[in-house]
């Protein structure tokens, strides 16, 4: 069906008689509104003093009716309310369509803004930890993987990333002296390096939106069995994000390299998780790092 003038212009309104010689005004209507292009021309209807047609009509899209015979002025009258009522309709349209997509793209930059900040506070601790250079990113990706492979929803995933990027934040307070010392650390010094816990959870514990990234900056040294620092906690008692990030903590500190060892044999580091499983891990997240393990054959996931 063509209404385009030869202009290009589209049709304002249709003024459509219900009795036609081949095909009647139902079947008419019907064909426009199957018709993305022409769907949104207002259509009026030309009448008998017919009120079945008229409920017809309306059903199929008609948005007025005019009776016959015309009174030309009323018809006039008519045809400019509608398409007063058909320009505001449009316009309605179009600007709710302009908010809609201003409040998504503010919506993306602020994720993005977000994921930014996020990832810069993760590098400020890097800058000053140097021997772990890319650990937040790392832990925070093996953290996600462990929330795949456990079935966790899309979004507790993305959060366990950012969460993971965040862990060790409150390394920041502690003196580069202890932060970068590569000989054995003394009693005293590792309970300085010990505090970047509770350092990094009182950091975050502004940010009330997520409030994971303070517990597991907090707990993410907490052990399955009880005896880890700083709150000693146990078992399901610790949030289930600080026990997929203390796995993938530990994954990452074995298969990375350190001032002081090399990266260990995978088989060593599938053997330390098995063995650490039920006293320092949860079980279930540590048979997930030795299924993640036994899928990468090549020992790529690492790096
Ligand atoms: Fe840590």
């Amino acid at each position: 069906m063509k209404l385009l003038s030869s202009d290009g212009n589209h049709t304002d309104l249709i003024l459509l008689d219900i009795h036609m010689p081949d095909e009647d005004g139902f079947d008419v209507i019907k064909k426009l509104k199957a018709d993305s292009k022409l769907k949104d021309i207002p259509v009026i209807f030309l009448t008998d003093d017919d009120q079945n047609a008229e409920t017809e009509g309306f059903k199929a899209g008609a948005m007025d009716f005019i009776r016959k015979p015309f009174i030309p002025d009323i018809m006039l009258q008519r045809i400019g309310r509608i398409l007063e009522l058909h320009r505001l309709q449009t316009n309605l349209a179009e600007e709710v369509k302009r908010q809609t997509k201003y409040a998504e793209e503010c919506k993306e930059r602020m994720e993005r803004l977000s994921r930014e900040t996020v990832l810069s506070l993760a590098k400020a601790v890097e800058a000053k930890d140097k021997y772990t250079n890319g650990h937040s990113e790392r832990v925070a990706r093996y953290a996600r993987l462990i929330a795949e492979k456990a079935g966790m929803s899309e979004t507790d995933q993305n959060d366990i990333y950012i969460i993971g990027l965040l862990h060790d934040i409150g390394k920041i307070g502690i003196p580069d002296t202890v932060l970068n010392k590569t000989s054995r650390l003394t009693d005293e010094e590792f309970a300085v390096i010990k505090t970047h816990t509770m350092i990094g959870a009182d950091i975050l514990k502004s940010i009330t939106e997520m409030p994971g990234i303070e517990q597991g900056a907090r707990w993410h040294h907490e052990r399955y069995d009880g005896n880890g620092y700083p709150d000693g906690i146990k078992g399901e008692d610790i949030p289930e994000f600080a026990r997929i990030i203390c796995v993938a903590d530990a994954y990452d500190a074995m298969t990375s390299t350190r001032s002081y060892r090399d990266t260990l044999p995978q088989e060593k580091v599938r053997a330390e998780i098995v063995r650490c499983s039920g006293t320092q891990f949860d079980p279930k997240f540590a048979d997930i790092m030795v299924q993640l393990i036994d899928n990468d054959p090549d020992y790529k996931m690492r790096g």
